[in-house]
């Protein structure tokens, strides 16, 4: 199905088959729990009772729309969507395909994204077709995402929200609504139990070799290409449109464009057709620090980590 943020792999959150079936398509670890998506009309508390006030706040201010609310389970969908925390994710997505989709069947879906586990998130029927052709039955066509990366996930348990996984809903959007908002980092060594484990693989990796440089890295990131260029390599450069105008050879630039949103909106698309034109992408990271790009940032950092790490 698709959404506004990228495609996702759709199941009846309150069937354990069809739950289980998710996991098996996308070769999904186990214990990466899944969200349940609902229509903007769903009665909300057919899944959940506690319900603070701000979470209420965010809803109006946010919903539809790429924001992920993480409440306290009641054990109302199959035990498999949370992967035994005792939270369940709910997002109503702003996609008016995704609206008529979950309106239609009044159910809760779950859907990860719709991609094979650790590989580019899908943001074209088109990508969903070339992860799982074959293995699924049917793929809403609904055009080109427009977010392009995921929803932010956000904790609702606690006194004030706490983000999760970094999206296009940034923690000052969500400050200004409520005033406050912190951020979430696993502290592994502690022992402590993960509260998202997902933000612990690695994940939207192209099949190529990567090799991130800083903005301020470009000479260094060019001699590399060279000699990556020597050793018979086929090479591609992702970079801001800015960047991408110093480089020389217009044919190897992937361009993500100039501002976060745009940035956004095709990474996944350009790191899928990394995979297809090059064996090494040399990604240079966008200048931009301002606090649309910290998604972007989290999701280029985790294509191109070499084993599962924290981000
Ligand atoms: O934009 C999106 O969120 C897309 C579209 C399809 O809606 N979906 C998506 O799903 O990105 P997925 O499965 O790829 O990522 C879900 C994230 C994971 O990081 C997972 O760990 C976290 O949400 N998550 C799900 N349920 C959770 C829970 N109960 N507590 C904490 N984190 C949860
Ligand atoms: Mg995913």
């Amino acid at each position: 199905m698709p959404t506004e943020t990228v495609y996702g792999l759709g199941g009846n959150a309150l069937d354990d088959t069809a739950v289980q079936k998710i996991f098996a398509v996308k070769g999904r670890p186990a214990d990466n729990p899944l969200i349940a998506h609902v229509h903007r009309d769903y009665d909300l508390s057919r899944l959940i009772d506690y319900d603070p006030p701000y979470a209420k706040a965010l809803r109006e201010a946010f919903l539809p729309g790429p924001l992920t609310l993480v409440y306290p389970s009641t054990g109302k969908v199959s035990k498999y969507v949370s992967c035994g925390l005792n939270t369940l994710a709910i997002r109503v997505p702003a996609h008016a395909g995704a609206q008529a989709f979950l309106k239609e069947v009044n159910l809760p879906i779950a859907a990860p994204s719709a991609n094979i586990s650790k590989h580019v998130s899908p943001t074209s029927a088109q990508h969903v077709y070339d992860d799982f052709s074959g293995k699924i039955e049917l793929i809403l066509d609904g055009g080109e995402c427009t977010g392009g990366i995921e929803s932010t996930v956000c904790d609702v348990t606690g006194e004030i929200p706490v983000i999760l996984r970094p999206g296009l809903i940034t923690q000052e959007m969500i400050a200004k609504v409520v005033g406050a908002c912190k951020v979430y980092t696993p502290k592994l060594q502690s022992g402590e139990k993960v509260k998202s484990p997902g933000v612990l693989y690695k994940h939207y990796a192209p099949r190529c070799q990567t090799r991130l440089f800083l903005a301020t890295e470009f000479d260094e990131a060019v001699k590399y290409g060279e000699e990556c260029l020597k050793n018979g390599e086929r090479v591609a450069f992702l970079c801001d449109s800015a960047v991408g105008k110093r480089i020389l050879c217009p044919a190897m630039v992937l361009d993500l464009g100039d501002t976060p949103e745009e940035m956004a909106a095709s990474l996944y698309a350009r790191l899928r057709e990394a995979e297809k034109i090059c064996d090494r992408l040399i990604i240079i990271e966008p200048a931009d620090r301002t606090e649309k790009m910290v998604g972007v940032l989290n999701r280029l950092h985790k294509a191109c980590a070499s084993v599962d790490v924290p981000h």
